[in-house]
Formats: structure tokens, C-alpha cells, sequence
């Protein structure tokens, strides 16, 4: 399973937008604002592939010189669980390393808190719910701060 960094405004980034709506926003009844979007032109942008179909993706962005921060992880509804969602984050681990950084955070869902936990994440804090642009608070996932140190 091919795994790469794609670019902003491809046409691999327009199936990772159509994948993150699908995944993320929709069971929630939300979308991505354009403004939103174009934040995304200075992220680290991560996709799985079978030949050309997206089967997840996920994001990494600066939050301090020595931290990454990983956002919008998610594999297609009927391949989730068979090692995809595995596989983007130590593609994305061996990238945060190779940049310099040497830790990795990410605000996650609660209801994938062990997916986390399972390679090794550790969670921080407790729940919270993030404001999305899109929408009025309570529609936000419950969240929990995730953290760990890169391995050697
Ligand atoms: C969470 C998600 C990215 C995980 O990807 P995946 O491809 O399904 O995960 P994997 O198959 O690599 O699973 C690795 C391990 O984590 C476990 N796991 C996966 N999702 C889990 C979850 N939500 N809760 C607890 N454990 C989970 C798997 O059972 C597996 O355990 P095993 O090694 O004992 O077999 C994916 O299920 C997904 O897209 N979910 C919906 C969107 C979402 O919640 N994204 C995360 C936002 S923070």
C-alpha cells in the first residue's frame, strides 16, 4: 500500500478533502469552509493508496520547534480497521522525525483514544471540545490531548 506526501490543490488533495468530509464532517453535519482549506497550504499532507483511490490520510503542523501536531486522521468507513490507520501514522512519525521534530501531539477524538494509545500515545489531559469553524460547540467530537516523544 503505497503511502506519500501529496500536494496542496492536486487532485489527490481534492480526494483527501472528499475523504476527510465524508469521514469526519458529514456524521457530524458538517463541511470544510474554504477558509479553513486554505490554512492547509503550509501543512505536511499524508494519503495511503490502492493505485489511485485515497483509503485514508491524515496531516502534520508545526505547533512549536520541537512539536508536531497530527490532525484529520481517518481511513474509508469499510477499511478501517486492517492496519491502514497504523500504517499513516508511522509514515508520518518517520516525516516528523526526519524534519527535526521530536515529539508528536494530536487533539483526538475520544472515541479514538485507543487506536492512540495502542502505538504508544499517551493521553495528557482531560476531555475538551474544540470550536470548529463550522459549527456551534456542541456539535464539536469530545477531544482529548495526546502526546509522546519520538522513538530514537
Ligand atoms: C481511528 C482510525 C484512523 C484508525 O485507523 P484504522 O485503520 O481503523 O486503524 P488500524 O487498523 O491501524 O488499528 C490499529 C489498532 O488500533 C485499534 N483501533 C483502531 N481504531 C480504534 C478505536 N477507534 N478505538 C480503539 N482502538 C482502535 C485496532 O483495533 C488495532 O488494534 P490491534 O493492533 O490490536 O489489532 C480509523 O478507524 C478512522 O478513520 N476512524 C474514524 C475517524 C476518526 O475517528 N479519526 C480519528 C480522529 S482523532
Amino acid at each position: 500500500m503505497p503511502l506519500k506526501q501529496i500536494d496542496y490543490g492536486s487532485p489527490e488533495y481534492l480526494q483527501m478533502v472528499q475523504l476527510r468530509t465524508d469521514i469526519l464532517r458529514k456524521p457530524l453535519g458538517l463541511t470544510f469552509l474554504p477558509e479553513e482549506l486554505e490554512k492547509e497550504k503550509d501543512e505536511i499532507l499524508i494519503a495511503a493508496f490502492e493505485e489511485e483511490k485515497m483509503l485514508g490520510c491524515c496531516m502534520l503542523i508545526r505547533f512549536d520547534p520541537q512539536t508536531v501536531r497530527l490532525r484529520q486522521m481517518a481511513v474509508l468507513n469499510n477499511l478501517q480497521g486492517k492496519g491502514i490507520g497504523s500504517a499513516l501514522m508511522h509514515f508520518a512519525e518517520n516525516i516528523a522525525r526526519d524534519m527535526g521534530y521530536r515529539k508528536i501531539m494530536m487533539h483526538a477524538r475520544k472515541t479514538a483514544t485507543g487506536f492512540y494509545e495502542k502505538l504508544g500515545y499517551t493521553v495528557l489531559g482531560g476531555d475538551f471540545q474544540e470550536v470548529m469553524p463550522t459549527t456551534t460547540k456542541n456539535k464539536s467530537p469530545i477531544r482529548i490531548k495526546v502526546s509522546r516523544k519520538q522513538a530514537k
